[in-house]
């Protein structure tokens, strides 16, 4: 091949695949690879694939089963499917079976391996399957190739060991692996050099970073480190866990002035019945109470979460639970999820599944609630000065100007696009659902 081979990545799931999609364009660029955004002009198509629900893994099917035939008039074409669903040694199987046409499986602890594996497919032209078990020590020092100018995220750790019953991460992404302090600050300097302002730390449960290392420093710790990076302006992370949430680090929360007012604490479900038999370690009053000390702390807090339908077993009454929750703590936001069964988990085999039919049924009930609190806590805002960080022009109108409050909200507004990347102040003028309009003051 003379010309530069070009790749095309498709990502699912969360902001850890996407973070890893980033460290694979890395990779390649130093492999010498261009990047496409269609298909069927690449030489390498990789799927980062997601296995948490069963939607994002039929997507993968019929995608990678689209590319068959693009494949069949173009020899040289390699595909191959990593992230969580090959850690699974039965969808591996599956895949391995229904998917002849892909070239090469690898998984969430292997990444860094992608430019020898591709090596030894170009030489042997065989199928490759590389997949590991257990993650070891955190790889440091790979490239990326970032998708933003001005924000960056920031794996601070890697696994779960809080095996939620209905969760299938801990299965594929092994136990927790904190990266060391001084890994994580040089990163950050280093980003902050570059012009980045935002950073948000990602890891699946943010609140236990460092209790696998021997230091003493714990992730409020931590956030007091970063807060020092000059030319950091903005510290998000993500996700909580709420039983893991410390009173220091809602004193941090409060005092450390880069560390934004936003804190995604998922829920789940309202039920303690339902909460004790996804083993999520509080109850519906612990979780209540915590509410409340965050927001004594820091009052304008915007609080969002991930909330359930559907558990094994959850009745009527105990999804009332859930929509009274819902209606106590009044989210600015929420993601809601249908539970679906992944193979491994208890809950997968606990009795009393529910029907589709309800599952359905309650969701619409509670994304109607969650919208109609949205509004409101959006209509709270309005006639308030905020500051935005502006990330780029709306896809719907290059008048107007889209940005992130520090609390997480999208706010519309006319301006020039050398304003991207930038901080200004907006007074928010409208609200809607799911976004805020203004002008810049
Ligand atoms: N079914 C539905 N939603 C799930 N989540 C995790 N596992 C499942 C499942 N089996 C949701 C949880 C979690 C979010 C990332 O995905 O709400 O917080
Ligand atoms: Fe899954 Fe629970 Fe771990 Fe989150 S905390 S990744 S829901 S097991």
């Amino acid at each position: 091949m003379t010309r530069k081979p070009l790749a095309f990545i498709r990502t699912f799931g969360c902001q850890m695949n996407q973070r890893d999609t980033e460290t694979i364009r890395g990779l390649l660029l130093e492999a010498g690879y261009g990047f496409t955004e269609h298909a069927e002009d690449a030489d390498l198509v990789l799927f980062n694939t997601c296995c948490v629900r069963e939607n994002p893994e039929r997507k993968v099917y019929g995608q990678v089963g689209q590319l068959k035939e693009v494949k069949a008039g173009k020899p040289g074409m390699v595909i191959g499917i990593c992230g969580c669903m090959p850690q699974q040694k039965e969808e591996l199987t599956q895949m391995l079976e229904r998917l002849p046409h892909v070239d090469l499986f690898f998984g969430t602890h292997n990444i860094h391996r992608l430019p020898g594996l591709l090596h030894k497919i170009y030489a042997t032209g065989e199928r490759i399957v590389e997949i590991w078990d257990e993650g070891g020590e955190p790889t440091e020092g790979l490239p990326a190739l970032r998708e933003s100018r001005f924000k960056a995220w920031v794996t601070i750790m890697y696994g779960c060991n809080n095996f939620c019953s209905y969760c299938i991460v801990p299965y594929v992404r092994g136990r927790e692996r904190s990266r060391s302090p001084q890994d994580i600050l040089r990163e950050v300097e280093e980003l902050a050099d570059r012009g980045i302002k935002e950073i948000t730390l990602l890891g699946q449960n943010v609140n236990s970073y460092g209790q696998d290392l021997k230091s003493e420093l714990d992730f409020a710790d931590l956030l007091e480190e970063l807060n020092q990076v000059r030319g950091i302006r903005r510290i998000r992370f993500t996700t909580s866990h709420p039983k893991d949430i410390s009173d220091k680090l809602i004193l941090q929360l409060a005092q450390l002035d880069k560390v934004c007012e936003h804190l995604h604490l998922p829920v789940q479900a309202g039920s303690n019945d339902v909460l004790r038999r996804m083993n999520r370690g509080y109850s519906r009053e612990r979780y209540l109470q915590l509410v409340e000390r965050v927001r004594q702390h820091v009052p304008d807090i915007s609080l969002t979460s991930d909330i359930m339908v559907g558990f094994p077993g959850e009745t009527e009454a105990d999804f009332a639970d859930t929509l009274s929750l819902v209606e106590e703590v009044e989210y600015d936001s929420a993601f809601t999820f249908i539970y679906s069964p992944r193979k491994g988990t208890p809950a997968a085999k606990m009795p009393d599944q529910v029907p589709e039919e309800a599952k359905k049924e309650r969701i619409y009930r509670l994304i109607d609630l969650q919208n109609r609190i949205s509004l409101k806590r959006n209509q709270e805002l309005v006639g308030h000065e905020l500051e935005v960080l502006v990330e780029g022009t709306s896809k719907n109108d290059t008048q107007l100007l889209t940005g992130k409050t520090r609390t997480a909200k999208t706010v519309l507004f006319p301006g020039t696009e050398d304003l991207v990347g930038q901080l200004v102040n907006v007074g928010i003028r409208e609200a809607q659902t799911w976004s805020l309009t203004g002008e810049i003051v």
